[in-house]
């Protein structure tokens, strides 16, 4: 049953920058309740804005087809209009309703890949309303591996223009909770369909030039892309491609987060003695550690999976503390954790 939310006062601050139409009763839908989805799919038919879960983040969607709908997006979040947004499509199948051409590199990662963590980027075809792809030529797409969203595409037979629901520059949410908590009064819904399994944002792989590259590190590794294609996948460090989550500050929790080794982080603690700390460790907490001394302390899985999964819903809830910072030992540089090191250096790049 859809719970009629105000922008009560956990919104508050989020709303007060905010233009005319603000703030919107956000109906809280549930994705069990037959209800509640038809209520997501006729708002979304109607232009409005829902909030939906996939595997990776809940994403912020509208029709791909209604300029004006996609328009709502922007303003939602405070998005610079120039931000492409990823297109989310039913299956592989959409692919040639959305780009043009579509090259055999994307039908081939579409077939290994697809529903999955995965957003290739394409020429765009004619028809897509330059307002969804920041007024570029290329578009992103993907397929998410997420049933709720999956059934919803196939009933609305369009794409949905989805980025992270967050407000510009906030981290990205894992939960409707925390889609409320950010986005709360500014959008019509949120579907509740859980948390998000994979917990952080697709990787991004360019299609467009001669040698496919990654412009967005993610769960899918440049290992995993190269075996399927066959041939080398560019990795750059820096790229001109100015995506949004390429920009060095991005992501970013309230509070100052501080990315330290273990020895550096038992420093910064005796360095700090009486501030109000959040503590996060790799794995166990050391034999000498005092949890007694610290506002909160806690542990990540070492299991690289486990580990994106639980990061966002922790830093969400350590942000919600009103710490002085949190103090988060740094976890394993291997390339297996690029995404991982990359959302965290740009969650603490102020710093
Ligand atoms: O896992 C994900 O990718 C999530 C879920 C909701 O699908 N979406 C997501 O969207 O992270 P967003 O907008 O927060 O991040 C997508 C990034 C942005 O940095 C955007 O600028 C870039 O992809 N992007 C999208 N379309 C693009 C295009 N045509 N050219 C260059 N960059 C593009
Ligand atoms: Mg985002």
């Amino acid at each position: 049953m859809a719970i009629q939310l105000r922008g009560g006062s956990g919104y508050h601050c989020a709303l007060r920058s905010y233009p005319t139409g603000f703030p919107l009763n956000t109906l809280l839908l549930d994705a069990n309740d037959l209800d509640d989805r038809q209520r997501a799919l006729s708002l979304l038919r109607q232009g409005e804005l829902v909030a939906v879960p996939t595997e990776t983040v809940y994403g912020l969607a509208a029709d791909a087809r209604q300029p004006d709908a996609v328009a709502k997006i922007f303003a939602a979040k405070n998005r610079p209009a120039n931000h492409p947004l990823i297109v989310h499509v039913a299956g592989v199948e959409a692919l040639s309703a959305w780009a043009d051409p579509v090259p055999q590199t994307a039908l081939e990662l579409a077939a290994a890949f697809w529903p999955g963590p995965l957003t290739l980027l394409l020429h765009k075809a004619p028809h897509v309303n330059s307002v969804v792809t920041g007024g570029r030529d290329t578009i992103g797409l993907r397929v998410p591996d997420h049933p709720v969203l999956l059934n919803l595409l196939r009933e609305l037979d369009t794409g949905l223009a989805a980025p992270s629901a967050n407000p510009h520059k906030q981290l990205s949410p894992t939960s409707a909770a925390q889609v409320l908590a950010g986005l709360g009064g500014r959008i019509a819904a949120v579907l509740d369909g859980g948390t998000c399994r994979v917990g952080l944002e697709s990787t991004i792989v360019d299609l467009t030039t001669d040698t496919p590259r990654i412009l967005r590190s993610g769960p899918l590794t440049r290992q995993q892309l190269e075996a399927v294609l066959g041939q080398p996948v560019l990795q750059p460090q820096q790229h001109e491609v100015a995506v949004a989550g390429n920009m060095k500050v991005h992501y970013q929790p309230r509070t100052p987060l501080y990315v330290l080794s273990r020895d550096e982080l038992l420093d910064r603690l005796k360095q700090r003695a009486g501030a109000r700390l959040a503590i996060v460790w790799y794995g166990s907490m050391p034999d000498s550690f005092d949890g007694s001394v610290v506002l909160s302390a806690r542990t990540m899985p070492t299991d690289k999976a486990a580990y994106a999964s639980a990061l966002y819903r922790e830093l969400h809830e350590l942000d919600s503390l009103q710490a002085d910072a949190i103090l988060l030992e740094r976890p394993p540089q291997d390339e297996d954790w690029l995404d991982v090191n990359d959302r965290l250096s740009k969650a603490s790049a102020s710093l």
